[in-house]
């Protein structure tokens, strides 16, 4: 026997039958024991389906170890390939020996087979993975990840690792975890203000909300990087799509205008769909069969139809004669809300729609002003059954522009020394976005739950595990 020969699952499922003997190793999902045989079903997660496994107890004299075999033990099972009558799979396991590695017994191992609500997975989110649904959801996670990184890679982008603990808030959001070394307790106790020269980095510190103003340095020096990292908002707000601790990806451009920046976006989205329907399409069809009908095809047709582009003003108007009543009523220079969103995607336009320029009261600081002196080079990517996927926007370039806007805004310039610096200097147009990592892969699997397309959710009150 030899751990590091061993073969995947996967790779069985697909072999043909051989005399050889072969070691699989995994889990044990299910058994059925009955007077002369035995069949199991493995899974080492490598795939969806298992290997069956059937021991013919007049061969064999195995009997220990079928007693002993429950549900979630780990077995090594040891045999040939033989061809499947059963349905469904090519191959079987015929067992010439069996081990139990480490049992699950059945009075307190949590996860049965039956259905468990996601509600009680996540409760046990150290199991979850054992499951069907989270496996396919962190293999489908795991293939759009190396899909983000070769989209880029294929285009000349550099990988940017941008840093986690920031002393500014780029997004001007004000929802930021704060980091210090000071002792809590003690200034507590002692009723004095707060001495943030004494805390380690000799000023208040921040887990980082988004990496694009360190990206920005970066592309007006190498043309064109990326960031796909951690990603940290105290959201206090108990909802589907949101996370305290999230992963975002955050391309940003040189000489690249809002236009340009609407085009990768959509090239993207597009790209790392096809990667899943290409590389994915046993979990696919899963989440197609049991989380969301009819999935596979809507993906087919948005990752190869153009995304619906408008202006903000334009979408206002869509919604004005829309004839619905929204919670929230709409008119120009409101924010658009959730129910705004779904209608401009789920009715009116039935697919993907970017809207841009949108008035600079509620955008950040550093978005282009347009020549309308009311609106900015902002745009949003939203998805039918989602809402918001990416924001993003073209960069004000102009230093004295930028400078009055920060003042504007009531910002301290001198936060923004460096970031300035990159337009007193060799200024160009750029561009960029955000990708929200878990809104995609719920996107893409049809999880209703963001909390459910994250290995270890953390979000307001919960940090287990
Ligand atoms: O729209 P946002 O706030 O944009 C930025 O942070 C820009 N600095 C990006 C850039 O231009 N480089 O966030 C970008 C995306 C959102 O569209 C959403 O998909 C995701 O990040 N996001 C969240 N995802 C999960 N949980 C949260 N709390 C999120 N907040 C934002
Ligand atoms: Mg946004």
């Amino acid at each position: 026997m030899s751990y590091s020969k061993r073969t995947r699952i996967a790779q069985l499922r697909n072999a043909s039958p051989s005399d050889t003997v072969i070691d699989v190793f995994g889990w044990v999902r299910t058994k059925r024991d009955s007077k002369n045989v035995c069949f199991f079903e493995l899974n080492d997660g490598s795939s969806l389906k298992g290997l069956q496994g059937i021991i013919d107890k007049n061969e064999t004299s195995l009997q220990d170890q079928i007693d002993r075999m429950q549900t979630g033990c780990s077995v090594r099972a040891s045999g040939y390939l033989v061809e499947s009558p059963g349905k469904g799979q090519s191959v079987e396991l015929a067992c010439t020996d069996v081990e139990i590695i480490g049992e699950a017994p059945s009075e307190t191992y949590p996860l049965q087979k039956k259905r468990h609500s996601f509600e009680f997975l996540r409760e046990i989110a150290h199991l979850r993975g054992r499951t069907n649904t989270f496996g396919a959801v962190m293999r489908v996670r795991n293939q759009l990840s190396y899909a983000v990184h070769r989209f880029f890679q294929e285009r000349g982008f550099l990988y940017l690792h941008t840093p986690i603990i920031t002393a500014s808030d780029a997004e001007g959001a004000g929802a930021l975890f704060q980091v210090t070394t000071l002792d809590l307790e003690k200034l507590a106790s002692s009723g004095k203000p707060v001495d943030y020269t004494a805390d380690f980095f000799g000023k208040p510190a921040f887990l980082t909300v988004s990496g694009q103003l360190n990206a920005e340095a970066y592309a007006t020096a190498l043309d064109r990087v990326y960031t796909f990292g951690p990603t940290f908002r105290a959201e206090h707000s108990n909802t589907t799509r949101h996370l305290a601790e999230f992963w975002m990806i955050e391309p940003e451009m040189a000489f690249c205008d809002l236009e340009c920046n609407a085009d990768l976006a959509e090239d993207f989205i597009k790209e790392l769909i096809r990667s899943v329907l290409e590389h994915c399409p046993e979990d696919m069809q899963f989440f197609d069969d049991r989380i969301e009908k009819g999935i596979v095809e809507d993906l087919k047709r948005v990752s190869t139809g153009d995304f619906t582009r408008m202006d903000y003003t334009e979408a206002v108007a869509v919604l004005e004669k829309s004839g619905k009543t929204f919670e929230y009523p709409v008119k120009w220079g409101v924010e658009l809300q959730t129910e705004h969103e779904k209608y401009l995607t789920d009715e009116y336009v039935k697919g993907p729609v970017v809207v841009t320029d949108y008035p600079k009261g509620f955008k950040a600081f550093y978005m282009k002003q347009n020549d309308d002196g009311k609106t900015v080079r902002a745009m949003d990517v939203l998805m039918p059954r989602l809402g918001e996927i990416i924001g993003g926007s073209q960069r004000e370039d102009d230093l004295g522009t930028l400078e009055r806007r920060i003042n504007e805004m009531g910002l301290d310039p001198n936060d923004y020394r460096w970031y300035l610096e990159l337009r007193r200097f060799g200024t160009v147009p750029h561009s960029g976005f955000g990708l929200g990592f878990e809104r995609l892969v719920r996107y893409v699997t049809g999880m209703q739950n963001i909390r459910d397309v994250i290995p270890f959710p953390r979000a307001v009150g919960s940090a287990e595990f």
